[in-house]
Order: C-alpha cells, then sequence, then structure tokens
C-alpha cells in the first residue's frame, strides 16, 4: 500500500473540504486528503502522478481520460474523485506486465493505430473493456465502443485494425490456456 501524501486547504470555498479516500489503482491502494470538487483525471495525474491517463477537453467529449473503474470505462473527467472512494482503477500503465506489452499495445504498434498518441490511452482503455466483454467483436461493434473517443490524426481504419489485432492475440492465448498439457506438447 503507497500513501499519497496529504493535501489540505484552508479554503472555505464550496468543494474545498478535504476529505479521505482510498483508492486502488493498478493494483496498489493510495490514500490522500483530497477536496471534494477534485475530478478524478486530476486525482489520478497529479495526486498519484500517472499522467498517461490524458485531458484534451475537460467536458465528456473526447475521450482522452478514459479509465476503468471496476472494469467499466469512464471519462475520468467527468467523475469526482470521492465517487472513486473504495473503488478500484485501471489506467494505461497497468496494461504492460513484467515487460511485456498488452496485446491492445501491441496491436496498435503493429497496426499503426497512432500517430500522436493523445488519444491512444482512452482509446486502448476503452478497447480492453470491449474485449473483456466481447471476445470477438464485429468492426462495427469496435466502432461502437469508441464512439465516445476522439482521434483528430489517424481516422479510424487503423484503430479498428488494431483493436481486431489485439482480438485475434487475445483469442489464441485463450485457446493454447484450454490446451490439456498433452495436446500443448
Ligand atoms: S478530457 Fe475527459 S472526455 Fe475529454
Ligand atoms: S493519434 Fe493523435 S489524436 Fe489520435
Amino acid at each position: 500500500m503507497t500513501t499519497v501524501e496529504e493535501r489540505t486547504t484552508t479554503d472555505d470555498r464550496p468543494g474545498t473540504k478535504p476529505v479521505p479516500v482510498a483508492i486502488t489503482i493498478n493494483g496498489v491502494e493510495h490514500r490522500a486528503q483530497v477536496e471534494t470538487r477534485l475530478l478524478l483525471v486530476h486525482f489520478i495525474r497529479e495526486v498519484v502522478g500517472l499522467t498517461g491517463t490524458h485531458i484534451g477537453c475537460d467536458t465528456t467529449s473526447c475521450g482522452a481520460c478514459v479509465v476503468l473503474l471496476d472494469d467499466v470505462p469512464i471519462k475520468s473527467c467527468t467523475l469526482f474523485t470521492v465517487q472513486a472512494d473504495g473503488r478500484s482503477i485501471r489506467t494505461v500503465e497497468g496494461l504492460e506486465q513484467g515487460g511485456k506489452l498488452h496485446p491492445i499495445q501491441q496491436g496498435f504498434w503493429e497496426e499503426h493505430g497512432l500517430q500522436c498518441g493523445f488519444c491512444t490511452p482512452g482509446m486502448m482503455m476503452t478497447s480492453v473493456a470491449l474485449l473483456e466483454r466481447t471476445p470477438s467483436p464485429t468492426d462495427e461493434e469496435i466502432r461502437r465502443a469508441i464512439s465516445g473517443n476522439l482521434c483528430r490524426c489517424t481516422g479510424y481504419v487503423n484503430i479498428v485494425k488494431s483493436v481486431q489485432h489485439a482480438a485475434n492475440t487475445l483469442r489464441e492465448a485463450q485457446s493454447l490456456a484450454n490446451l490439456s498439457p498433452a495436446e500443448v506438447s
């Protein structure tokens, strides 16, 4: 468990009262005193220091700030930190494990699913959630899932290909995991 340095304020304007929160991010619990007005994306970026989650609009439009809250993709610029108290979050930093890229990261790499990369963390987190509930999505289902994520660079053709690439990788891994040891050898 890591403890984030406590933030306090003497400001008595609405929303500035500090309250304690305990939020698990990528498997690590973070405790802090936060103002009730603090948006979740600012907690993730500025209090915890995970800057892979981006801010593109601050108005629930672009999806650059998408993280998974208890496995559901949400726009973290739209939630107050206190609303995530006691809950579990996954961010883009939690995708790679032991130096190995997550299949969605590999997919974006292989299929050239990004240019500037600003939208990419949100695109990836939305896609991870889709693939966890729909392992074999159609292109149309992918397009619907990422309809809340805007990309100003690539167009969406390569992004859809990237998600399909990841879906294939995950299905192959699942097939291997289902084989008996005799079948593998
Ligand atoms: S920064 Fe959250 S939707 Fe754009
Ligand atoms: S890659 Fe630049 S905004 Fe999507």
